[in-house]
């Protein structure tokens, strides 16, 4: 960011407390908060000023951590992993972070609980960073393989959904860790971001992408069939938040759409993700995974920069109108040519998963 590389979330100074960037003001201010209490951590997480699924895992562990600071009992664990896991339903990483930390913390005597939580935390934090550069080297290949029949002079165009960025993920992000490598690597390429009503997701891609110099170009939701029809995407990459036993992908809301019009217009569509997004106790993503269901003043309004430089939020829909907020949908597997994982692009079967992942497979977890 300005030139300066920063991770989405860290240990302050005092060695206890978290820092995290507060990505509801993004992309119009930059701030950042202190999260000093499980309270602070289930808030931060519930109200979205840290979303994206690996974050929310990463936050999650540092929640239970405080919470054992103030209370490290077997029933100041137990609540806070209740409390924390109640903050969002569709991310499976919040579970699988909150697993991981119990699994080190549970058996322990009381003096050694912090300690290891901690520990932990920050494995959980690195590991991430570590996934999304494998994700992104395989991603790599496929943009690279895309710019080798381009003519020379003409950008690869990929198509993104939401933010799937290193603001989603501890560093690099899932579907961008790519984007970023190819374009280091001095291949040419161009983004297409969806806006992602009603939040607005892709405007912290635009942000993200603007800061690291990718051309990039905003797009309301709507866009991509249109796109793809007159041959303008290359390939899509998006992010995800739980990937079923066989495949199946649930990510924000409009990836649906946006994968249905690539098969129509046989335009490549991958998923990026870190192994702790897969959840191989559920199969049929559409009738298993749960879908966040949040206010509908996310979509009754509005929120940007005025012409004076306040931040303004404004209602756009008509009083009284009913509205609908459903936070994901699920795309099923036969609508994806490829996941892109820290272990290589596998297919998105119950095979290729188990096969890339036969530990995780085996323990159905
Ligand atoms: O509701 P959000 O903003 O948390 O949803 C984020 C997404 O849907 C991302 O695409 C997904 O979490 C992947 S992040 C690497």
């Amino acid at each position: 960011m300005n030139g300066k590389h920063t991770r989405s979330i860290w240990l302050e100074p005092d060695g206890w407390s978290v820092g995290i960037i507060d990505q509801t003001l993004l992309p119009h201010r930059f701030a950042t908060l202190r999260l000093a209490s499980l309270g602070d951590a289930a808030h931060a997480i519930k109200s979205m000023q840290l979303r994206g699924a690996p974050l929310i895992g990463a936050a999650a562990a540092y929640g239970l951590c405080l919470a054992l600071r103030e209370d490290a009992s077997d029933e100041s664990l137990e609540r806070a992993y209740a409390v924390l896991l109640d903050t969002r339903p569709t991310a499976i990483n919040l579970k699988w972070a909150l697993d991981e930390m119990m699994a080190v913390v549970r058996n322990r005597p009381r003096d050694e609980r912090v300690a290891a939580a901690y520990r932990r935390a920050a494995e959980i934090c690195d590991e991430d960073v570590a996934i999304n550069q494998a994700i992104g080297r395989h991603g790599l290949k496929l943009i690279e393989d895309i710019a080798r029949e381009k003519k020379p002079g003409e950008p690869v165009n990929v198509l993104t959904h939401c933010n799937a960025g290193w603001l989603a993920t501890v560093d690099w992000g899932t579907a961008t860790a790519a984007i970023y490598m190819a374009h280091d690597a001095g291949i040419k390429l161009h983004v297409f971001v969806d806006e992602t009503r009603p939040r607005s997701q892709g405007a912290l891609t635009a942000w993200e992408l603007g800061q690291h110099g990718v051309p990039h170009t905003y797009v309301p939701d709507n866009t991509g069939g249109h796109l793809m029809q007159h041959r303008m995407v290359d390939i899509a990459i998006v992010g995800t938040d739980r990937v079923t036993a066989r495949g199946d992908v649930c990510n924000k809301i409009g990836t649906y759409l946006k994968a249905l019009a690539a098969k129509d217009n046989g335009v490549p569509f991958y998923v990026g993700l870190p192994s702790p997004t897969i959840d191989f106790t559920v199969s049929d993503g559409l009738a298993e995974i749960p879908i966040e269901q949040r206010a509908g003043d996310e979509v009754a309004t509005v929120t940007g920069k005025a012409a004076d430089g306040r931040i303004e939020t404004v209602r756009v829909v008509p009083d009284g109108s009913a509205v609908a907020n459903y936070g994901f949908d699920v795309t099923p597997a036969r609508l994806v040519t490829g996941l892109i994982t820290e272990r290589g692009v596998i297919p998105a079967t119950r095979d290729g998963l188990a096969k890339a992942f036969p530990e995780r497979a085996r323990g159905g977890r």
